[in-house]
């Protein structure tokens, strides 16, 4: 447990500056990142701490973080995802069809997401379940236009003296892919 807490801190350093600022006058960090063993279903900050999981994969992500976080058969879904990538591809190879999976499972998230640039977004709230968390966010890097989304993220509690008290299991996300895609085109990128 002592192992847990002290990981925990350091993990709350590396992320508080932006996940603190969304509950000001709540939390501390230490609360932040204990598993609420109150009831079966996580706490809000429980469900913040995963939100800002996913803000961290997309905005600073490494391998190390992903290999902590996420499940080896994670699932990635965003129909939006795979219509921006046909509009305007972001990635390379071949888009997968409507309705499949962005990524199937880790492996694939760490190659795709890896050498992505950085997508920096704010989390503008944050709905804790038993096994799943709904956030709605913002992202804010990319271009002038705010690109506004909504995601499901499963998530499965992580065996005890894991570096986080949850891990996700399945991702669930739509966004506003016509404001990215303005913004790809003001920017010549489209
Ligand atoms: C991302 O990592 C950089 C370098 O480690 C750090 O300066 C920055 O604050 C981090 N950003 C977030 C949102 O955690
Ligand atoms: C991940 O999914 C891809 C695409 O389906 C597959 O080729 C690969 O073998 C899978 N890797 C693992 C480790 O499951």
């Amino acid at each position: 447990m002592l192992a847990f807490q002290q990981v925990s801190v350091l993990f709350a350093l590396a992320v508080h500056t932006f996940a603190i600022p969304l509950i000001a006058n709540r939390d501390t960090v230490q609360d932040l990142f204990s598993r609420d063993d109150s009831s079966s279903c996580m706490s809000n900050n429980n469900a913040l701490q995963i939100g800002g999981l996913w803000v961290e994969l997309i905005g600073n992500y490494t391998q190390d973080l992903a290999d902590a976080v996420l499940l080896p058969g994670f699932t990635d879904y965003s129909d939006s995802a795979l219509s921006l990538n046909s509009a305007c591809p972001q990635t390379t190879g071949p888009t997968p069809a409507l309705m499949s999976a962005v990524f199937e499972n880790r492996t694939q998230f760490e190659a795709g997401q890896g050498p992505q640039p950085s997508i920096q977004s704010t989390i503008s709230q944050v709905w804790n379940g038993c096994t799943s968390v709904t956030m709605r966010y913002q992202m804010t890097n990319l271009g002038t236009r705010p690109v506004v989304g909504l995601i499901v993220m499963d998530v499965v509690e992580a065996p005890a003296g894991s570096s986080h008290p949850y891990q996700l299991a399945g991702m669930f996300s739509e966004f506003d892919v016509g404001s990215w895609i303005s913004n790809l085109k003001d920017a010549g990128q489209c």
